[in-house]
């Protein structure tokens, strides 16, 4: 694609609470970072439409013809579909998956980190030290090289596009997705800074990729 958009979710429930996981709906200030992020993207196409028409009108419409539609996928979670909620569906073609869901953290789901340290502290002192290979203990329990493998098929499909996208995610699937785009080793991955209400724009330049990054400050 010509341009990747990036972002975690608004703010939750749970960011709020410090709790790692689960379900929850966006806060208040979730909200208002969706409806900023709905008319930013609006935005952006508006402009990008501008420079197509000003292309073509000048004769010099040399770029490859594009997809008009902007991709948007969010993850099955509330968190990310909410995030999504004014984006209208006929101007974007919008999937909800699975592949973007948060890591598993099984036995740990809906924990803050000091409930895990206090309850389980073997596991919180084997995560602190390999946080990479660490698989949270539990039915479905995973770690960040589960979810590397399990975004492979995303990323190849990601590659094979033509449309913009924008990636409306968690902080472990936009570590991971940002560090393969950026070219950063895995062993890095895991302590990436992510914040919430951060937008990146990634894109794939000959000479290597470009990433710009944007706050929402309220
Ligand atoms: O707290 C938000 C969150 O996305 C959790 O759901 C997830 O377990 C955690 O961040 C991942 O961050 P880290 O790998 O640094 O614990």
């Amino acid at each position: 694609p010509r341009c990747i958009w990036l972002t975690r979710h608004g703010e939750s429930l749970d960011n709020i609470a410090g709790k790692i996981g689960g379900d929850a709906p966006l806060s208040a200030k979730g909200k208002k970072y969706a409806s900023c992020l709905s008319r930013f993207i609006k935005h952006q196409r508006q402009e990008q439409e501008k420079s197509r028409r000003s292309e073509a009108q000048s004769g010099m419409a040399v770029s490859p013809q594009r997809e008009r539609t902007t991709a948007v996928w969010t993850s099955m979670l509330t968190r990310t579909k909410e995030t999504v909620e004014e984006f209208d569906p006929k101007d974007y073609d919008i999937k909800h998956m699975r592949f973007l869901n948060e890591i598993y953290a099984g036995i740990c789901e809906e924990l803050t980190y000091s409930e895990i340290q206090e309850r389980y502290p073997e596991e919180y002192e084997a995560r602190r030290v390999n946080k990479l290979f660490y698989r949270y203990p539990g039915m479905g329990g995973e770690s960040y090289l589960d979810v590397i493998q399990r975004l492979n098929p995303l990323i190849i499909e990601l590659e094979r596009m033509t449309s913009d996208l924008l990636i409306v995610t968690h902080r472990v699937v936009l570590r991971i997705l940002l560090g393969y785009l950026m070219d950063i080793d895995r062993s890095k991955m895991p302590d990436m800074d992510v914040h919430l209400h951060t937008l990146y724009c990634v894109e794939p330049k000959p000479h290597g990729t470009v990433v710009k990054r944007f706050r929402w400050v309220e």
